[in-house]
Formats: C-alpha cells, sequence, structure tokens
C-alpha cells in the first residue's frame, strides 16, 4: 500500500538570511497543526490564505503545498523585515508556488482590500516577554521581541484579524503559556470567536500553544447572555481535539527536516 505524505517546504529550499528567522520549534509546531488540520483546510476550500510575519517563507509555502489541490486559492504573506519578504520570495520560487507579499506593519494597508476577506490566517507572531524597547526594532530583533508578558505584537493583531478574517475565516496563532493563550481566547469569545488549542509542545525552552480561532455566532450570542447573566468566565471548545499533545524537540530540529 502507498501511503501519500502531503507536501510542506522543503528545509533545504528555504532561503535564509542573517538578519531573518529561520524556521525554528514554533515553525515546525505551527506547521504540523496545519498538517493535522489538513481534512479540514482541504474541505473549506480556502479563496484567501494570509500569513502575518512570513520571516523565511517556510510556513506560507508550506500552507501552499498542503492545500496543493485548491489551485484557486490566493496567498498573500506579509513581514515588517524587507530581509525577511526577499527570502520568502526566494523560498515561494524554489517550491514553484505564488504568493503576493508586502513589506508592512501587521496587515497596515491592506485592511480595506482585505475587508473579511481572509478564509486561512496564521501567525506565528513575535511572543518573546521582553523589555519594552526591544519592540518594533528592525531586523532579526522584531522576529521575537513581544514586550510585557510577550503580547505587545500579538495584542495588535487580533483587532487585525477580526477586520480581515472572512464570516468563515479560521485563524491559526503560535503563544507560549507566558503569553496566557487562555486569556487570548476569553478575548477573542468577546469579539464572538470560538478557540481551541490544536497542538501543544514542550521544547527545551518553550511551551508552545497553537491556538485555532473562528467566528461562531453561537458563542457571540453565549457571550452576550453571560454579559447580561455577568457571568464571564465560561470558556466553550477549549478542550484540546487528539492530537499528539505533547512533544519534546531539540533546537536542532531543522537539521532533522
Ligand atoms: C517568530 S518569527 C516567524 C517567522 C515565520 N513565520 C516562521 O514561522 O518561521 C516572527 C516574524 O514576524 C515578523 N514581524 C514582527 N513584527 C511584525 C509586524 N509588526 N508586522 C509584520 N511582521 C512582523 C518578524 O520580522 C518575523 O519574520
Amino acid at each position: 500500500m502507498c501511503i501519500m505524505i502531503p507536501k510542506i517546504a522543503q528545509i533545504p529550499l528555504v532561503s535564509s538570511h542573517p538578519e531573518v528567522y529561520d524556521p525554528c520549534d514554533d515553525s515546525f509546531a505551527l506547521v504540523d497543526a496545519l498538517l493535522a488540520d489538513r481534512a479540514n483546510l482541504l474541505e473549506h476550500q480556502p479563496s484567501i490564505c494570509m500569513e502575518i510575519g512570513c520571516g523565511s517563507g517556510y510556513v506560507i509555502t508550506s500552507l501552499a503545498l498542503l492545500l496543493g489541490g485548491n489551485s484557486s486559492a490566493y496567498y498573500i504573506a506579509t513581514d515588517i523585515n524587507p530581509h525577511a519578504v526577499r527570502v520568502t520570495q526566494e523560498t515561494i520560487e524554489a517550491h514553484g508556488c505564488h504568493v503576493e507579499l508586502v513589506i508592512t506593519d501587521i496587515a497596515s494597508g491592506l485592511e480595506k482590500r482585505l475587508n473579511r476577506l481572509v478564509d486561512v490566517l496564521v501567525v506565528n507572531p513575535p511572543y518573546v516577554p521582553t523589555p519594552e524597547e526591544e519592540v518594533g526594532c528592525s531586523g532579526i530583533t522584531s522576529s521575537w521581541a513581544g514586550g510585557v508578558n510577550g503580547r505587545d505584537v500579538i495584542d495588535r493583531i487580533l483587532p487585525v484579524a477580526d477586520k480581515i478574517l472572512s464570516d468563515r475565516g479560521w485563524l491559526y496563532l503560535v503563544t507560549l503559556s507566558e503569553n496566557n493563550p487562555l486569556d487570548i481566547c476569553l478575548q477573542m469569545r468577546r469579539k464572538g470567536y470560538a478557540s481551541r488549542i490544536i497542538l501543544q509542545r514542550s521544547t527545551q525552552e518553550e511551551n508552545l500553544h497553537i491556538i485555532k480561532l473562528w467566528r461562531d455566532s453561537e458563542t457571540l450570542l453565549e457571550e452576550n447572555e453571560c454579559m447580561g447573566l455577568k457571568k464571564t468566565n465560561r470558556v466553550k471548545n477549549m478542550n484540546p481535539i487528539p492530537f499528539p499533545q505533547v512533544s519534546v524537540w531539540g533546537c536542532d530540529s531543522r537539521n532533522n527536516r
């Protein structure tokens, strides 16, 4: 019997630059979560897929390849670091994919054009807790510097995601325990999103969570009910789905791909 392994970006074809974030445990965790959710993604038939903070291009290229059957989808990716956008372009070309690339802060300048149109949004943000002054620095520092609790950039991305996600839009977001993923889910619940932690992975340094969020009219109704009843601590859909939840990766896992 022949088992078809879905294609993702190949590390030897992923371009690099000293000022650009190389694929690491967090990037691999995000792509593994997308792979595990591939059947749903294929059924979802997204029209527009987007990545905010594309870095080397490993994630958006993997998404385009794993959705390969859905050739009608349009791909767009942004990064604030111009080197990252150039490296992503090389990675995409090496894999024969097509992605529109934009150098911008989150999705600045695209929000009107993408208003409620994005069906799949993937984000591996700068999530490391750092001193405030490191946030927004240029080059490689912008890859990880997340400010207090690592939430500075995440908290700016969430309202943008709410603007650009379509009614059936899905957001896949990488977070650390220190970012308080439960609080992120509760915050998005108030905007009418259901959520689920679809993958948890402990590395030598980090405890990563990949959260999937999607608009859910029931969640909004329940939230309004809760507000009316002054009960705000109910969280729906927070049970992880049966994934291999905790796996341990070394820092050199890039070399094992
Ligand atoms: C942790 S890296 C992830 C890179 C890549 N997505 C991956 O998973 O390997 C975060 C990326 O977000 C970019 N970034 C940081 N702040 C940003 C912002 N305000 N707008 C757009 N991109 C940003 C960084 O330049 C970096 O490429």
